[in-house]
């Protein structure tokens, strides 16, 4: 190590915090051979009451401990101090564990047993990722609206999911996103793309779910000329393609369990062997992969491979339905609204206090999509120069607002009471019987509707 970077390390406080005295011991000497000032305590109530009244640049911790775990005492010191930096060292049982507290604010972990060099490259990391974090945010907030596929992000869990994605977006570690279908993982693998380091590489994607089973591996690593009868000639694979950027892996539970240990050493070594190829070659391409289907579910199933679904799930951001984050809602219809006149070239005012109330009512089952395929078709439609209820009546695909329930009770001669629960019941089955939902686009109270039901 050179002086001037010890001397700069000198200026670095640490905080060590293990409830095993040993452990403490060994690593705030290590730490003070490598230059840095590091001090260490063994009960985690001391340590918040040190954090009170002095400056550590990082602390690391121990994730299980008797009387505070990980995130609890995560918790504990954001309380006192916001935007502690907190590097976790995990036993090998408590992944799980190190995982959640990444999610809930830790830097980083570090999983034991690693080298003093393995700590060392942790904390630079996190101390100049952190800087870094600083800097991208305020190139953020300086040109909001240059950030190209602008993503509306007003409600609260929304926001935490896209301060999250900033987080991930520094460092190189895979991603996993969730979600529903249409809830957006598409456009928020994108978003950590464009705000990582790798933003002027190419970002690519690829849907596991669409490709035959045999074409899913060459299609990633590449093949050789000859390696089967169809591959006349060399192919490098998305893996190289993507070089100095980004792959998307869409449905990543759909990929084939043959490929699986293929992806898994890309990740671990960050080598592919090319199908028929005789040795591996070195890639630089940063993962991101998602799935519709819970995750969970797909590995218990043997779907996809438990070494794969650890090293996948370090940094998981579950996106909300779009039902979960109703403050999105209003600045959505503006962007799609907005989207869909400069798609289509036509001009509209806007879109009627009616229509909003019905957006606001039905639960989209069909998440952003939906609903931007709902207002597109609306803009085609409409005749006139605001969207109005009729106008999302006939964008909708639902079978049941397309049909004409007054004609039918016209034919039917219906009574006025007999045409009043028909209504009732399809607003029912369109809100999905959810009858809060159903009573606000009634105009009624919840017990009212309870009321005509058992009436
Ligand atoms: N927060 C958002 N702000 C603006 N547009 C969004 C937002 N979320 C999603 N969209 C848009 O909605 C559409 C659907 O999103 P996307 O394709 O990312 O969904 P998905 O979760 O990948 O769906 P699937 O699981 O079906 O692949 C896209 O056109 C995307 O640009
Ligand atoms: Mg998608």
């Amino acid at each position: 190590m050179t002086l001037t970077n010890q001397a700069m390390q000198k200026n670095k406080q640490l905080l060590v915090i293990d409830d095993d005295a040993g452990v403490v011991e060994y690593l705030t000497e290590m730490l003070a051979v490598s230059g840095y000032g590091a001090s260490g305590e063994t009960d985690p109530q001391h340590a918040l009451q040190r954090l009170e009244t002095e400056h550590f640049d990082l602390v690391i911790s121990d994730v299980e401990m008797p009387g505070m775990r990980g995130p609890d005492l995560m918790a504990a010191i954001h309380a006192r101090k916001p935007g502690q930096l907190i590097l976790l060292i995990t036993a090998f049982g408590s992944i799980d564990l190190g995982v959640r507290s990444l999610q809930t604010g830790a830097c980083g972990f570090l999983t034991k047993p690693f080298s003093l060099n393995d700590l060392t490259a942790a904390i630079e990391r996190a101390i100049r990722d952190r800087q870094m974090h600083r800097e991208v945010v305020r190139v953020a907030r300086d040109n909001q609206d240059a950030i190209p596929h602008g993503l509306v992000a007003e409600s609260p869990n929304m926001q935490k999911i896209m301060q999250l994605a900033g987080r991930a977006a520094q460092i190189n570690s895979p991603v996993l996103l969730t979600g529903e279908s249409g809830a957006g993982k598409g456009a928020l693998a994108r978003f950590i793309h464009e705000h990582s380091r790798r933003a002027k590489g190419p970002f690519l994607q690829i849907n596991c779910a669409a490709l035959p089973f045999s074409l899913v591996e060459s299609e990633l690593f590449g093949v050789r000329k000859g390696a089967y009868t169809d591959a006349r000639e060399h192919r490098p694979g998305l893996f190289v393609e993507a070089e100095g950027g980004t792959l998307f892996l869409d449905e990543i539970a759909e990929m084939p369990l043959a490929t699986q240990p293929k992806l898994l050493q890309a990740l671990e070594t960050g080598t592919v062997r090319p199908v028929g190829a005789g040795s591996e070659i070195s890639t630089d391409v940063r993962i991101i992969a998602a799935t519709n289907q819970p995750i969970e579910k797909a590995l218990q199933n043997g779907l996809i491979r438990p070494d794969l679904y650890y090293r996948l799930n370090v940094i998981r951001l579950e996106i909300p339905p779009l039902r979960e984050r109703l403050p999105d809602l209003e600045f959505l219809v503006d962007h799609l609204l907005q989207n869909a006149q400069t798609k289509l070239q036509r001009q509209i005012r806007g879109i009627s206090a009616e229509a909003m109330r019905w957006i606001r009512a039905y639960p989209w089952p069909g998440n952003v999509r939906e609903l931007a395929n709902t207002l597109e078709r609306a803009v085609a439609l409409t005749e006139h120069d605001t969207i109005l209820l009729e106008d999302l009546a006939q964008a909708t695909q639902l079978p049941t607002i397309k049909d004409n329930l007054l004609s039918d009770a016209a034919t039917q001669s219906m009574t006025l009471a007999e045409l009043e629960i028909a209504y009732i019941r399809r607003i029912l089955e369109i809100t999905q019987d959810n009858k809060a939902q159903a009573a606000k686009i009634l105009g009624i109270d919840r017990g009212t509707l309870y009321r005509k039901l058992e009436d």
